[in-house]
C-alpha cells in the first residue's frame, strides 16, 4: 500500500498537500458554521410593498457572506487542484518520457526511408545491394547482387551497443556504409539512436521468429528432398517431405545431423539474416552458396577466380569472421563452442581459447542483457540449442 501510494517524490508531495487542506477544511467547517442559528439583526422586518436596496448592513453580511462563499468554493477548487497536479506528476513525467520515445521511432522511421530502404526492403524486411567487387588494386572483377540482410531480428542477434557500431562504421568490404559521423558518414549520434529507437519497433514476436528461421530450412529441405528423389513433383507431397526430412535430420543419430547443420549454417530466410555462411563463407552473400551456384556465379565474372576474390565455393573459411577450419583448437569442447554461439562475441572479452572478441559475432540464443529502455523490445533467440548443437557438429567437421 505504502508502495503503491509513496510511489514517488511528487506522490508523497502530493498527498501532503491533500491531507493539510482536508484537514484544515474539516477544522474550518467545525468552528465556523452556526448551524440553525438566526443572523443578528434579522428580526427587523422591511414594509412588504418597499424594495430597498441592500444597506450598509446587509453589504456587509448577506452580500459578504456570498462572495465570501464563492471565494471559499474557488479556493477549494484550487486548494484541490494543487494535489491533484502533484499526484498526476508522475504519470504525466511518464507520458512524456514515452512521447520522446514515440517521436524518436518516428523520427528513425523516416530516416530510415530516407537511406536504409532502398537495400534492407521496407520495414527491413531484407532486400538486395547492387555492389561492384575491385581487387587489390581497385580494377573491376564483378558486379554482383549482396542480400541485404533482414533487420527483423538484429537485436536478439546483437547488443545496442554493437548494433550502434554498425552504423557507426558500415561493415568494410560489403555494401554498408558507415552512417555515423565517427565512420564518416552523414548522420549524428542522435540520427543513430533514433535508427535503433526504431530497430526496435520492428523486432518480430518469438512465433515470428521461429517461423522465419523455420521458413529457410523448409525451403532448404525441399531441394535436399527433390534432389534426392527427382519423382517428387507434387508440391504438397514435396513439402511433406520436406518436413518429414527435416524431423529426421534433426536426430544426432541421423545420418543427415550434418546436413541439417549445414541447412542452418546455410539458412537463406530473410536474406540470410539467421544464417552462419553470411559471415564466414567468402562470397555468400552474393550468391556462393553451394559448389553449382559458385561456378555459375564464376563463369559469368571470370575475374573474381582470376583476381582472388572468389575462387570456388569454401564453406567456413572466413569472410566477416574468421575461418572455422579447425575450430576445435580454439574451442576444446562442443559444448563450450555452442555457449560461444548462444551468446556471441563482446568487445574485449576473450573466447575460446584466448582469443579476444571484437563484439561482430552475433549470438543466437536469446539476449539476456538489460535494456533499460521505455517500452517492451522484443528479442527472442533465433536458434534453439538443439539446432546450435547440430551447427556445431557441422562445424567441427568442417
Ligand atoms: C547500399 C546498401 C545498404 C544501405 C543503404 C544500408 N545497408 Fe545496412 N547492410 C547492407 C548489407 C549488404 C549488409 C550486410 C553486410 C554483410 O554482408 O556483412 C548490411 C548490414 C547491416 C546491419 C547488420 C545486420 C546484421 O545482422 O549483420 C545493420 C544493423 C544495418 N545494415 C543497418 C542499416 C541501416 C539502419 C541503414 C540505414 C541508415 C542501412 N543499413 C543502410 C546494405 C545496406
Ligand atoms: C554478422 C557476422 C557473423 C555472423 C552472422 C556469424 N558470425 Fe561467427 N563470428 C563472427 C566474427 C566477427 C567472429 C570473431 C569474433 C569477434 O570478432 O568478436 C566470429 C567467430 C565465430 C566463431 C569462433 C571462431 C574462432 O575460432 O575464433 C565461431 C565458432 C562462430 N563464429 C560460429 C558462428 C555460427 C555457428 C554462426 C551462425 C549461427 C555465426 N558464427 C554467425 C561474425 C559472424
Amino acid at each position: 500500500m505504502n508502495t503503491l501510494l509513496f510511489a514517488s517524490t511528487q506522490r508523497t508531495i502530493g498527498w501532503v498537500i491533500a491531507s493539510v487542506v482536508l484537514v484544515g477544511m474539516g477544522v474550518y467547517l467545525l468552528f465556523s458554521f452556526r448551524v440553525g442559528k438566526r443572523e443578528i439583526g434579522s428580526e427587523i422586518d422591511l414594509a412588504p410593498n418597499r424594495v430597498r436596496h441592500a444597506d450598509d448592513d446587509e453589504l456587509e453580511t448577506r452580500f459578504l457572506d456570498r462572495n465570501l462563499a464563492w471565494s471559499l468554493v474557488l479556493l477549494t477548487v484550487v486548494s484541490l487542484i494543487l494535489p491533484l497536479y502533484w499526484l498526476m506528476e508522475p504519470a504525466r513525467q511518464d507520458n512524456a518520457a514515452y512521447g520522446w520515445v514515440k517521436r524518436f521511432e518516428k523520427r528513425g522511421a523516416n530516416s530510415f526511408e530516407e537511406a536504409c530502404v532502398g537495400c534492407h526492403g521496407p520495414g527491413g524486411v531484407g532486400g538486395v545491394a547492387s555492389y561492384t567487387l575491385a581487387d587489390s588494386n581497385g580494377v573491376f572483377v564483378a558486379q554482383v547482387d549482396w542480400k541485404a540482410p533482414a533487420l527483423t531480428t538484429v537485436l536478439s542477434r546483437f547488443g545496442e551497443s554493437e548494433v550502434e557500431h554498425i552504423l557507426n562504421y558500415g561493415r568494410p568490404g560489403s555494401p554498408m556504409p558507415a552512417w555515423g559521423l565517427p565512420g564518416g558518414g552523414p548522420m549524428t549520434s542522435q540520427q543513430i539512436h533514433q535508427l535503433i529507437v526504431y530497430l526496435r519497433s520492428i523486432q518480430l514476436s518469438p512465433e515470428d521468429a521461429i517461423a522465419q528461421v523455420t521458413s529457410g530450412l523448409q525451403a532448404g529441405a525441399r531441394g535436399i528432398v527433390t534432389s534426392r528423389d527427382p519423382g517428387l513433383t507434387n508440391a504438397d507431397a514435396i513439402a511433406a517431405a520436406a518436413d518429414a526430412w527435416l524431423i529426421q535430420a534433426a536426430d544426432p543419430a541421423s545420418s543427415d545431423y550434418r546436413a541439417y547443420g549445414e541447412l542452418l549454417f546455410n539458412n537463406p530466410a530473410a536474406q540470410g539474416a539467421n544464417s552462419c555462411a553470411r559471415c564466414h563463407t567468402p562470397g555468400f552473400s552474393y550468391g556462393a552458396s553451394s559448389d553449382e551456384a559458385t561456378a555459375e556465379l564464376i563463369a559469368e565474372w571470370p575475374r573474381l577466380a582470376e583476381a582472388g576474390v572468389l575462387t570456388g565455393y569454401q564453406p567456413g573459411t572466413g569472410h566477416v569472421g574468421p575461418s572455422l577450419i579447425g575450430v576445435e583448437t580454439h574451442f576444446p569442447t562442443a559444448a563450450g563452442q555452442e555457449d560461444f554461439i548462444r551468446s556471441g562475441s563482446a568487445v574485449g572479452i576473450g573466447y575460446g581459447n584466448a582469443r579476444i572478441g571484437t563484439g561482430g559475432m552475433p549470438g543466437f540464443g536469446g539476449r539476456t542483457d538489460d535494456l533499460n529502455v521505455i517500452g517492451t523490445v522484443v528479442r527472442p533467440r533465433i536458434l534453439t540449442p538443439e539446432q546450435i548443437a547440430a551447427i556445431v557438429a557441422y562445424e567441427r567437421g568442417l
